[in-house]
């Protein structure tokens, strides 16, 4: 494994730099004081399941071991402090003012996420003054969900700090709602949901529908999740991901006018989709299929991950990569080139791009005795194939969210 920490590393979890807690807890009794809460939250990798989340669809996300921590404390004011241990930033934010497009939106955005949920008289958590510290190892803009690790940490801080009893699935919609109504992200539950219900050992096989989950085995010692930053990412991500889901959109109410029965998601068209598909318009036809089949290809794999069969959970990570990157359109040539070397590597069963897309990080899922030879073709072959260096994270599905009330610190 290499030393050098910069664009191009590869590391794992917490080698060299302290854990995130330990910088989280030092920068809070720093900067604030002696931290009441500690809270960390993790990123996530998903397996199968692109764009299906807004859907009401099915993914299978893992949560890995990289973990965003927020030490926190409450302090008498009537604002937020927070300062980032990973940025060394710090700054003060009103709970209740407008986003400022900047990374202290998702701490606000928690807060006033959770002061909606609050039914009780007493002051709203997020308008009572709180210090916070963050530090973080989950990688910023890699499409690893650092925001929802962020978002989840700072919500269940609060939440502790505010004596507020918030179910995880409450947890996880509040965590959601702080991005698509505050910081104006539109995304679906996938993230925040990984981040608060992953399981050390196991994947989610999540109905974002229902909100019914499964946890399935993933042991270490039989697969091992590599994720591979790209280093890229396009200005196109984020008005594409709008616009897919507008389309989508638009394919529910086409179907629920062509077909006899009420389409509310696209799931709803399972098995009478190909009747009528030749009566959409060709890009709305290509980006419903892949959400239909992207379904199929969560319940194929929930039933291999069931088995133990990584090659054909392999398989239907290849087939989703075909299906992002042809019918929906959201792959680049460096997520391309990165799949193209997992797939001519021995060892490696599958992989895809993971996230919204145009850029970000691809997750193979690679038998442990050819991780090393994986991490060293990506290494070799995808700055000859793009000019860009990779950063390749060896991770560990890992449990979810966690709170640890400090006492005497
Ligand atoms: C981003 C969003 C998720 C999900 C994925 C695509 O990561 O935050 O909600 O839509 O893209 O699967």
């Amino acid at each position: 494994m290499s030393d050098d920490r910069g664009p191009g590393s590869e590391t794992e979890l917490d080698g060299g730099a302290a854990p995130p807690t330990r910088r989280a807890r030092a920068a809070c009794r720093e900067r604030f004081g002696a931290p009441a809460v500690l809270a960390t939250a993790p990123g996530r990798v998903n397996l199968v399941g692109g764009h299906t989340d807004y859907n009401g669809g099915l993914v299978l996300p893992a949560a890995i071991d990289r973990r965003t921590a927020v030490a926190a404390r409450p302090s008498g004011g009537d604002r937020i402090r927070v300062r980032s241990a990973t940025l060394g930033e710090t700054a003060t934010v009103d709970p209740g003012g407008d986003p400022r497009s900047e990374w202290t939106d998702y701490v606000v955005g928690a807060a006033r996420a959770l002061d909606r949920s609050s039914d009780t008289d007493a002051a709203p958590i997020g308008v009572r003054g709180v210090d916070l510290a963050v530090a973080s190892d989950v990688p910023p803009g890699a499409g690893l969900a650092s925001s929802a690790a962020l978002t989840v940490a700072v919500g269940a801080a609060l939440a502790a700090l505010g004596g507020m009893d918030v179910p995880d699935k409450r947890l996880a919609a509040l965590c959601r709602r702080a991005e698509t109504e505050f910081v104006g992200v539109p995304c679906g539950v996938l993230d925040q949901f990984a981040s608060v219900f992953g399981r050390r050992g196991r994947a989610l096989a999540l109905d974002c529908r229902s909100r019914d989950y499964e946890c399935l085995p993933l042991p270490a010692a039989d697969a091992r999740i590599v994720a591979v930053d790209t280093n890229v990412g396009h200005d196109l991500a984020a008005s594409a991901y709008g616009e897919r889901r507008r389309t989508c959109r638009r394919g529910v109410a086409l179907l629920d006018d062509l077909l006899d029965r009420e389409v509310d998601a696209l799931r709803d068209a399972r098995g009478a989709f190909g009747r009528v598909a030749g009566d959409l318009p060709p890009t709305v036809r290509a980006r419903c299929r892949h959400v239909l089949r992207e379904n199929e290809r969560v319940r194929e794999a929930t039933a291999a991950l069931r088995a133990g069969e990584f090659d054909r959970v392999g398989a239907c990570m290849d087939a989703s990569h075909r299906s992002l990157r042809e019918d929906y359109e959201v792959s680049c040539a460096e997520l391309d080139a990165v799949v193209d070397v997992a797939r001519d590597c021995p060892g490696a069963h599958g992989a895809r791009m993971t996230g919204g897309g145009f850029g970000g990080s691809v997750v193979a899922l690679v038998a442990p005795g050819a991780v090393d030879r994986f991490a060293g073709r990506v290494r070799r072959e995808y700055p000859d194939r793009t000019g860009i260096d990779p950063d390749v994270y060896r991770c560990r599905a890992a449990d979810g969210y966690r709170i640890d009330v400090l006492e005497g610190e």
